[in-house]
């Protein structure tokens, strides 16, 4: 299994790109399930979470061809409507391919994804929605199955915001008979786009980006181009670690409009942020002030940015505080920090409290979960000595090239087979 090393101490400076967004191409990639055509995707970031999606599509029996950045699907082929667990358990996000499924086909199988570190991950809002759609669910030996003649459009009102869940059921109600309201909606960017992509198919989609959303449910939705949009979290990541390396880094081919909330943090613990169009400037201050932080979600401050911000606390002044309130389980990324140096207590499971120290040590860590590995590239970037992450392939699923992009950003990092 691949490990990364990082030898600690220098700063960040220079231009990095960002690449095409993770948890927007997953649910527009699985959106190809409903159309009798070939969708072309471009803008897409070459991660393994990518490379399962594809896969569990082509068992399904869907064409797919790949060329650098791009991605082509047709639906046209599909035969299959049972996503079989070996795939789905590499990748719970495949659960999205379950509403467009049994929307076009009026049948799916699809595995129960399995929970992750960073908690149980539950679906009941997912197969309550389709429920509320007119689908017949049923769990049998580790299968969700679902059926309905036709999805009818429902009022769907979610207990809490769930990105997948919201973005399941608008795909599953594009074909609905029918209009289909969804209360409690989540509001991120990931969902607006793929609002905006299953219009471009054809569909009557209103309201994506707030808690309400309204879809009109058409008889069928045809090919359309579809450009990815750029990772909101990738871009996060590499602000904090030009402000924890007080570094001098332009990040280009960003949408600062996608973190108002990262940006208010940074700018607050004492980095100073320059906004240009699609391009977005972060120059590190020597001193890092402590600032308390509570994830929500969008537009509050996102959970897939908790870890990495609490690797910039454990160095900043004074005690800040994390209330991590998305996931039951987030904090992992804690004790390996601890490992290397770091002050940090949890308590009720959910509330983490820094003090700052003034530097970290190097050290051999392990990563668990994607952005628990972001985290330990920050520290190692800032802590004296050289680090050793293993468990690196949890980081290969969301960052495309991450050793490549920090090293032509003067970083000392290399990847060990
Ligand atoms: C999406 O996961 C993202 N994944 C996650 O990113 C992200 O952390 C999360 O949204 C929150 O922003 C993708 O988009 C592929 P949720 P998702 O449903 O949709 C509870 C990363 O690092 N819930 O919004 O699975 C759930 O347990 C990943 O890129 C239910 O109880 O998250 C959680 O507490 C990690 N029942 C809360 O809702 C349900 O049916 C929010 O989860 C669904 C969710």
């Amino acid at each position: 299994m691949d490990k990364i090393q990082i030898t600690g101490g220098r700063k960040l400076q220079g231009e990095v790109n960002i690449s095409g967004a993770k948890n927007a191409a997953l649910p527009l990639i699985a959106s190809s399930i409903l159309v009798n055509g070939k969708i072309c995707f471009t803008n897409v970031p070459d991660l393994m979470d990518i490379t399962s999606i594809r896969l569990l599509l082509e068992d399904l029996g869907a064409e797919c061809n790949v060329s650098p950045g791009c991605l082509e699907v047709d639906g046209s082929l599909i035969d299959k409507i049972e996503a079989e667990y070996d795939l789905v358990r590499k990748m719970r996000a495949s659960i999205l391919v379950l509403g467009p499924l049994v929307a076009r086909f009026g049948h799916a199988k699809v595995s129960m994804p399995g929970g992750c570190a960073i908690g149980a991950r539950p679906v009941n809002m997912h197969l309550s929605g389709l429920e509320a759609l007119g689908a017949t669910i049923s769990i049998e030996h580790g299968y969700i199955e679902a059926k309905a003649d036709r999805l009818v459009g429902s009022e769907i009102y979610f207990d809490m915001p769930t990105v997948t869940g919201t973005e399941n059921l608008m795909m599953a109600a594009t074909l609905a008979k029918g209009k289909s309201v969804l209360r409690n909606a989540a509001r991120e960017p990931e969902i607006v786009t793929l609002a905006q992509a299953l219009n471009k198919m054809g569909a009557k989609i209103e309201g994506a980006g707030t808690a309400i959303i309204t879809i009109e449910g058409v008889k069928e939705l045809h090919p359309a181009d579809i450009k990815i949009i750029p990772d909101r979290i990738e871009t996060g990541t590499f602000m904090v670690a030009a402000a924890a390396t007080c570094g001098d880094i332009l990040i280009k081919g960003c949408e600062p409009d996608h973190i108002g909330g990262i940006i208010s943090k940074l700018k607050a613990a004492g980095a100073i942020i320059e906004i240009f169009k699609d391009s977005i400037r972060v120059v590190g201050s020597k001193t890092i002030q402590s600032i308390d932080i509570k994830t929500l979600p969008y537009p509050g401050f996102p959970t897939d940015m908790q870890a990495q911000f609490m690797t910039l606390m454990t160095i900043a002044t004074g005690n800040s505080m994390i209330h991590e309130s998305v996931f039951e389980n987030r904090f992992i990324h804690a004790n390996e920090l601890l490992r290397m140096g770091a002050d940090i207590s949890i308590r009720n499971g959910n509330i983490a409290s820094i003090r700052g120290v003034k530097e970290l040590q190097a050290a051999p860590v392990m990563a668990s979960d994607l952005r628990a590995s972001a985290s330990l590239v920050i520290a190692g970037l800032i802590a004296k000595g050289t680090t050793t992450i293993s468990r690196v392939y949890h980081m290969d699923r969301g960052y495309e090239a991450i050793e490549k992009k920090l090293s032509l950003l003067g970083a000392d990092i290399k990847r060990m087979k």
